[in-house]
């Protein structure tokens, strides 16, 4: 099984509890260990589809959501290349139009092809995207990709909506529908503090000084949103919502030309 499906179940509570205590939660501690409902992806809100509706999961054959993704065109989706590395296209489903995985709302489309950019390794060296060709058009609005020009759309402190239906809290269970935070972009120098391998042509960061708020596991591939553009795929982090430890997302602008080139590719 792949390192992104065990990253959900992987342990960390009681840190995550203590860095999440010592994030906004301050005043409500130990919320979740009470029975109180968990903050969604971290620390954000329930999201409805229909106001977002390219947003789209993941899921293998039986259903089980594994990553996000952004409709880029109608048949085609874009998520991050740790996602489809190691999977078998043809056991991937494409769920779109469906806020709640219990539901059988939208579409579950069929992967016919797959491209990850050609430099991709791993996260931590950045590329960390990839375009998925699908089986059918799908009937949702597509989100456009944010360009070089799209500079203001960078700016460190202009906030962000990520989305998913990953985990809620570092460590724990994946979300049943759709979440939504909105985090600050880290400038360049803040985020190659919190993280050595930081490259700002590949990579932009986001999240606020004292954590709390965060995509986590089971969110990656899923959009970053700023000006109605997509500037980052959920990529990775050291845990999710710690302070000092923003979330890093791809630079979607930095390889706009070739997910571009990739959208309206007929394969
Ligand atoms: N790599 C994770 C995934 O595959 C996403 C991690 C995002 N982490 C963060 N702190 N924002 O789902």
């Amino acid at each position: 099984m792949s390192d992104k499906k065990l990253g959900v179940r992987a342990a960390a509570g009681t840190l995550a509890a203590m860095s999440l205590v010592g994030g906004l939660l301050a005043t409500t501690a130990n919320a979740t260990e009470q029975g109180t409902a968990a903050p969604p992806i971290v620390g954000g809100q329930a999201a409805r589809i229909a106001d977002h509706p390219w947003v789209v999961y993941l899921a293998d054959e039986q259903g089980n959501q594994f990553c996000g993704g952004t409709i880029g065109a109608a048949n085609k989706v874009i998520t991050a290349a740790h996602c489809i590395q190691g999977e078998q296209p043809a056991s991937v489903r494409v769920v779109a139009g469906r806020e709640s995985k219990s539901s059988t709302d939208g579409v579950e489309a069929k992967v016919t092809g797959v491209w990850v950019h050609p430099k991709y390794q791993d996260a931590n060296t950045g590329s960390d995207v990839a375009v998925l060709t699908l089986d059918q058009q799908l009937p949702q609005t597509s989100l456009p990709v944010a360009t070089p020009a799209d500079t203001a759309s960078y700016e460190p402190g202009r906030m962000a909506t990520v989305l998913g239906w990953g985990a809620t809290s570092e460590g724990g269970d994946a979300s049943e529908t759709l979440q939504k935070a909105e985090v600050p972009l880290t400038s360049d120098a803040d985020c190659k503090k919190a993280y050595d391998q930081y490259d700002p042509q590949a990579m932009v960061c986001a999240g606020f000084p004292q954590g709390g708020v965060d995509s986590c596991q089971g969110d990656s591939g899923g959009p970053l949103v700023v000006d109605g553009k997509l500037v980052g795929i959920v990529s990775t982090g050291n845990g999710c919502a710690r302070p000092g430890n923003p979330g890093i997302y791809t630079r979607t602008a930095s390889y706009q030309a070739d997910i571009q080139a990739q959208l309206t590719a007929q394969h």
